[in-house]
């Protein structure tokens, strides 16, 4: 396995080019399981995840070709079930249900489960399904979607933590192919979301409302081949733009989109760091001493929960008391207890982080427990004395392109190595 050793305490100055949208891109791929035709997606992120996915449509019969960022799919033939050790390894998977449904009227998928970051039940995603007309069985860990036709269906797919990004993306994917007109209320808002419903668009699908609660969907018979250039990753940017903070520099963000990182940029602001804009360049910088904030993640246009544990690294270099509430997934602070290991003094209070800042950290080895969490312990290592070992980088790779490449463009003394 490998792992990051970073000689912390080098401002990161420069500039670094946002990928694609891991979380725009998973489920457009998933989408081209709704034509026989063939599609192109462009500004495809290298990333494991996006590889599983690639694996997984191979496995249902499409043909996946990689060249460079542009990935070609025809998914000419296909069958309408996913193989557990795939689905299994990435959740993201989950959204090849909707389009299976959508064009076969038939899934299974293999159940995916929880992980350290909470439950992650597909309860709304199912209940979308039932009311389109499909009949849900669960056994022996998969689950079926079954209908003889679907039928578009007005539905409300809130949650106890607000709306579902796959949720509503899987429902809209299946509605699209859906006789009559399906409306989802309380569809989540996210880029990613909207990103998925201007492909299916481009692929003939009649979609209106994405971005906001209220998606209508107009079913239509059949979907074409499409082309399309994936939104850049605001988690990705934001990842950068704390890192900048957290280590005194200056960093410019090229392709990322300011218009998706409002939240974000305004906690950055709150906490003293300068956002500097030039057309679709974002300069952050920071000159000296930080202000600590209040955060509470909530789904989109709120403080993404993907930029939490990254923020709380931050939090940890900011003189004074910072609470940061998480309130999408039950258990994401496994970054807490490997942050203290660096010298962080934060104490968890419910869904709250009460992050007493300030001190300085110093480096020590540290194991990384999901992506966000590794992103974190990376920047908390950019800001330590000493040398930081990040350990299971593979966490890391499933959703940042390069990162280690990325961070020694702008002066990080970072190398890959393999565990000891
Ligand atoms: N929820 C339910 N029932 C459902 C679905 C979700 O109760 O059927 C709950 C979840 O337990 C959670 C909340 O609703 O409390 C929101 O979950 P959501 O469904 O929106 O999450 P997701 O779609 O499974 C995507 C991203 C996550 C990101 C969340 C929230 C992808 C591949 N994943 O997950 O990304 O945290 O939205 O924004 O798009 C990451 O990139 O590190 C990551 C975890």
């Amino acid at each position: 396995m490998e792992s990051l050793l970073i000689k912390g305490g080098v401002p990161l100055h420069g500039e670094v080019t946002i990928s694609g949208a891991k979380n725009a891109v998973l489920p457009i791929m998933a989408a081209a399981l709704l034509t026989d035709e063939p599609c192109v997606i462009r500004r495809v992120p290298n990333l494991s995840d996006v590889k599983f996915m690639a694996q997984i449509l191979e496995w249902l019969g499409a043909t996946v070709k990689v060249k460079g960022d542009t990935v070609h799919i025809h998914a000419h033939k296909i069958k309408g079930s996913g193989d557990y050790e795939l689905v299994r390894k990435m959740r993201g998977s989950i959204c090849i249900m909707g389009p299976l449904l959508g064009r076969l009227k038939k899934a299974t998928v293999s159940l995916p489960g929880g992980c350290v970051i909470g439950a992650r039940p597909i309860n709304l995603h199912l209940k979308g399904f039932a009311a389109l007309g499909a009949k849900i069985r669960v056994e022996n860990g998969y689950v079926e979607a079954t209908a003889k036709h679907l039928t578009g269906a007005a539905m409300f797919l809130g949650g106890r933590a607000g709306s579902t990004v796959l949720g509503t993306g899987n429902v809209m994917m299946a509605a699209t192919l859906a006789d009559g007109v399906t409306v989802i209320e309380s569809a989540a808002c996210e880029p990613e979301v909207v990103d998925l419903a201007n492909f299916l668009n481009a692929m003939g699908a009649r979609i209106t409302g994405a971005g906001s609660p209220t998606i209508t969907v107009t079913g239509v018979k059949k979907l074409h081949g499409a082309e399309h250039d994936v939104i850049p990753d605001r988690i990705e940017a934001a990842t950068y733009a704390i890192a900048a903070a957290a280590t005194n520099g200056e960093v410019t963000l090229l392709g990322a989109r300011a218009d998706h990182l409002h939240a974000v940029l305004d906690k950055l602001h709150d906490c003293g760091v300068k956002i500097e804009r030039k057309g679709s360049a974002i300069t952050v910088s920071r000159k000296g001493s930080l202000k600590p904030i209040d955060v509470t993640t909530l789904p989109y246009s709120g403080f993404p929960t993907d930029v939490q544990a990254q923020m709380m690294a931050l939090m940890t270099l900011t003189p004074g008391i910072s609470i940061i509430t998480e309130r999408i997934f039950e258990s994401r602070f496994m970054h807490v207890s490997e942050l203290a290991r660096l010298g962080a003094d934060i104490e968890i209070e419910g869904p709250s982080a009460i992050v007493k800042g300030g001190k300085p950290l110093s480096g020590a080895p540290v194991m990384a427990s999901d992506l966000r969490a590794s992103a974190a312990l990376v920047i908390a290592g950019l800001a330590a004395k000493g040398s930081t070992q990040v350990n299971r980088v593979y966490h890391l790779d499933r959703g940042y392109e390069n990162m280690d490449q990325k961070l020694r463009k702008l002066g990080a003394r970072i190398e890959r190595i393999e565990e000891s």
